[in-house]
């Protein structure tokens, strides 16, 4: 089985770094070769760091990485089985993609979306064969977090749903079902969940590494909100936030001002160095 990722951002490499270590031949496609490249070092990064640890065999990373392909040309994704589409969370770029895709990939291969919040309906209207479009949605970082959504249409195939879940079994995941609905499972309840944890922030004053420790001691979560928030990245969640509340009208989903001044001031999180927190690496 042939794989395709196009977008290797975090997510992006992330998933093509699961695809790599179950054994599938993978097409990574990013917009530059040096976007392309930066993929490549970091999964390569996080193998070695798998080798070091004794998680992974030295020949076994090395083989990972050799099936490994990089290149800027959608229609290097042609002999793909199944391409998982990862790029920037805006539903216009998404559309454009897939009406690409379709024009390119056999009948019978399966177009897959990582979005987060946006619907995976409207990205399928934009291709002839929209019963050969669903969601796949790993979360943050995917390549630890066990989960995997499933997401169907109105007019998504048996046959595409299901060799979506079995892909998600293949590459180590807990695959879920479910249907195309405002964030679907997780992010509808996580994402108001996030947001009143940054309310909270303002209204009990209480300091990110406070909150992080009451949410990690109290409540036995893995990572503190101010912490996750910064790993997703700012900009992730208000989008996200945002997405969720022009479909639902919920006040709560709707990015607290304070987020949102961040996402202005390109306070990010991780990725640009800081957010709740600051960064060195
Ligand atoms: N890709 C690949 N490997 C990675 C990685 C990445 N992005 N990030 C870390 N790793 C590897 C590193 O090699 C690291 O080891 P070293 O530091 O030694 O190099 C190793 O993983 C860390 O593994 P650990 O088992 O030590 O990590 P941990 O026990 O601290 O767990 C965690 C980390 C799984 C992230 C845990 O803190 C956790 O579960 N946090 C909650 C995360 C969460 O809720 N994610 C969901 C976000 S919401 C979302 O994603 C939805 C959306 O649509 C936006």
């Amino acid at each position: 089985m042939k794989v395709g990722v196009v977008g290797l951002g975090a997510m992006g490499a992330g998933i093509a770094q699961l695809c790599l270590e179950a054994g599938l031949e993978t097409v990574g496609r990013e917009v530059t070769a040096e976007l392309g490249d930066k993929a490549r070092g970091r999964i390569e990064h996080f193998l070695t760091r798998k080798v070091e640890k004794g998680q992974l065999e030295h020949e076994a990373r090395d083989a990972a990485v050799a099936r490994l392909t990089t290149t800027t040309e959608l229609g290097d994704l042609a002999g793909c089985d199944l391409v998982i589409e990862a790029i920037v969370e805006q539903i216009g770029p998404k559309r454009e993609l897939f009406a690409e895709l379709d024009r390119i990939c056999p009948p019978e291969a399966v177009l897959a979306t990582n979005t987060s919040a946006l619907s995976v309906t409207e990205i399928a209207a934009a291709t002839g064969g929209p019963e050969r479009v669903v969601g796949m949605h790993f979360f943050n970082p995917a390549p630890l977090m066990p989960l995997v959504e499933i997401v169907r249409t109105e007019r998504s195939s048996d046959e595409a749903f299901e060799a979506a879940y079995a892909l998600g079994e293949k590459l180590g995941k807990h695959p879920i079902r479910c249907h195309d609905t405002p964030g679907f499972v997780v992010n509808r309840v996580l994402i108001p969940l996030m947001n009143d944890c940054v309310r909270v922030l303002d209204e009990a004053r209480v300091t990110p590494e406070d909150l992080d420790a009451g949410m990690k001691h109290g409540a036995g979560w893995p990572m503190g909100p101010c912490e996750l928030l910064d790993l997703v990245g700012i900009d992730v969640h208000v989008h996200a936030a945002e997405a969720l509340w022009q479909a639902l009208r919920e006040p709560r989903m709707a990015p607290p001002p304070r987020l949102v001044a961040m996402q202005r001031a390109g306070m990010l999180g991780r990725k640009t160095g800081g957010g709740f927190y600051q960064y060195s690496d």
